[in-house]
């Protein structure tokens, strides 16, 4: 019994230590930490936002057809380093563009707000949980590859997709 107990204890402690880890929140991490090209991966396949972004952050370039909702044009986004950090980390309440920081609205750390602030049906929405570090790297890369290029060209395409790139960038060759 006094196993099985201290057992219990234990588990419970364990849990406790990675509920602490994971909510060890910075809000202003170090930005030039980031890396673009682990960045490009959180954007394609960890944070999903290429579904709703398209690949190109325009909001439509070969959006995924699963995607749920059309998001903003991020390429013609006027938010710095720390702006972007906050949208994806709180998301856009009200709106489809989900939260990525587990703890969010669970805390005060997002506008003040958490869940119960909001009426029934119309709470944030949730996407996937990204540490930090992952935060971090998305932002390098939208920076570097996103914001402020204009329309997306064919050449941006190729880099995108690489050996795959026939398919999905017929709609943009010749641009
Ligand atoms: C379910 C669809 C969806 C997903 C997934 C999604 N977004 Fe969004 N996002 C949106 C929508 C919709 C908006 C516009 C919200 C509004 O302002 O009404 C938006 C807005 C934004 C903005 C604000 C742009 C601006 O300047 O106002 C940024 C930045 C952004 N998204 C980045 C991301 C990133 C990075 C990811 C991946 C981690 C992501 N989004 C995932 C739907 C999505």
């Amino acid at each position: 019994m006094i196993k099985v107990l201290r057992f219990a204890m234990t588990c419970t402690l364990a849990a406790f230590v990675a509920t602490m880890a994971v909510s060890a929140f910075n809000p202003t991490p170090d930005f030039t930490k980031g890396d673009p090209e682990k960045g490009k991966v959180v954007f394609q396949r960890i944070g999903n936002c290429v579904n709703c972004h398209g690949w190109a952050g325009d909001g439509k370039a070969g959006r995924n057809p699963l995607s749920h909702a059309i998001g903003a044009n991020i390429r013609e986004s006027k938010l710095d380093a720390q702006g972007l950090y906050d949208v994806i980390r709180c998301g856009i309440p009200g709106s489809q563009m989900p939260y990525h920081d587990q703890v969010s609205y669970k805390d005060g750390r997002c506008f003040g707000l958490t869940m119960k602030d909001f009426a029934l049906g119309a709470e944030p929405v949730r996407g996937k949980t990204m540490r930090e570090a992952q935060m971090v790297d998305l932002i390098a890369y939208i920076e570097k590859y996103m914001i402020g290029h204009g329309a997306p060209n064919y050449e941006e395409c190729v880099l995108y997709f690489g050996a795959s790139a026939e398919k999905p960038c017929a709609d943009v060759k010749g641009k």
